[in-house]
């Protein structure tokens, strides 16, 4: 990260901070330093280095074939145009089948730059969190639609539609945050569903595709700016260059749409 003294970055409990304030977060993905200056510099909060970066810059038709060492490649890009944004990355498919794994990975992620790690799912995946957090590494859970779970769902789609589905998330959202994670992003999820989840759970949801009641919003930054990765575009994505005008306009309307609540409206969302 850059130093500046006359910008406060944006810090670990400053998450529970805005929760508590009502104050909604921010966040977008980046892989590159240029963007992640762009970003930083245009009202963001949160940025991820994803594993998403199998589709949008690798061209993958999946996230499974991300490695550490990638994560950690582009985790040191975007952490060089940083001066106020918390910087999160991806611990990619298998790099956290162990809590083992996930320490040696989440220290090279730590290293490289991020200030937390995020992981997809519950389960066997709950010692994990307890295991890094007790070793002072801040954890992000990642609910829903898990895209490292595509060949158990058998695509890209929406979870939590039925009863048991339902139930079952509520559950894990529960156990992510008694597991010591300090934020969950909640990805194509029912509106209704993920609203009750933000509200019961303490630590701050962000929503993809999970509608306007989540305490904040991410999007893919290629989706976001109605980049064709060669994928088909969901339902809750909508283009903010074409609203902002330059790239830096559209991180500023994505950031006051999310801030006043605007998006995502019931167009961009899954109703049931
Ligand atoms: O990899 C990613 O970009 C993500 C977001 C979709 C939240 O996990």
């Amino acid at each position: 990260m850059q130093t500046d003294t006359t910008r406060k970055p944006f810090t670990v409990p400053a998450l529970a901070e805005a929760k508590h304030a009502g104050r909604k977060l921010v966040m977008l993905t980046a892989y590159d330093t240029s963007f992640a200056r762009t970003l930083d510099a245009n009202g963001v909060d949160l940025i991820l280095v994803g594993d998403s970066l199998g589709m949008v810059i690798q061209g993958h038709d999946s996230t499974l074939l991300v490695t550490v060492d990638d994560i950690a490649y582009h985790t040191r890009c975007v952490a060089r145009g940083l001066l106020r944004a918390l910087l999160i990355a991806d611990l990619p498919f298998q790099s956290d089948a162990t809590p083992e794994r996930a320490l040696d990975a989440a220290t090279r992620l730590l290293q490289a730059g991020a200030a937390m790690v995020k992981l997809e799912g519950a389960g066997h995946k709950l010692d994990t969190i307890r295991f890094l957090v007790e070793r002072e590494i801040p954890v992000s859970a990642h609910l829903g639609l898990t895209p490292q779970s595509v060949l158990r769902f058998g695509g890209y789609k929406v979870q939590g539609r039925d009863e048991t589905a339902a139930r079952k998330l509520r559950e894990d959202a529960q156990a992510v945050a008694d597991a010591g994670a300090s934020l969950l992003v909640l990805e194509c999820v029912p509106s209704p569903l993920a609203a009750a989840i933000t509200a019961s759970v303490p630590i701050p949801t962000i929503g993809i595709g999970a509608g306007p009641g989540c305490d904040g919003q991410v999007l893919v930054l290629h989706d976001f700016l109605g980049l064709d990765s060669g994928h088909r575009r969901p339902k809750f994505v909508k283009d903010f260059l074409a609203e902002g005008g330059s790239i830096a306009g559209a991180v500023r309307a994505f950031a006051d749409a999310v801030r006043d609540g605007s998006f995502p409206d019931a167009e961009h969302a899954y109703s049931a």
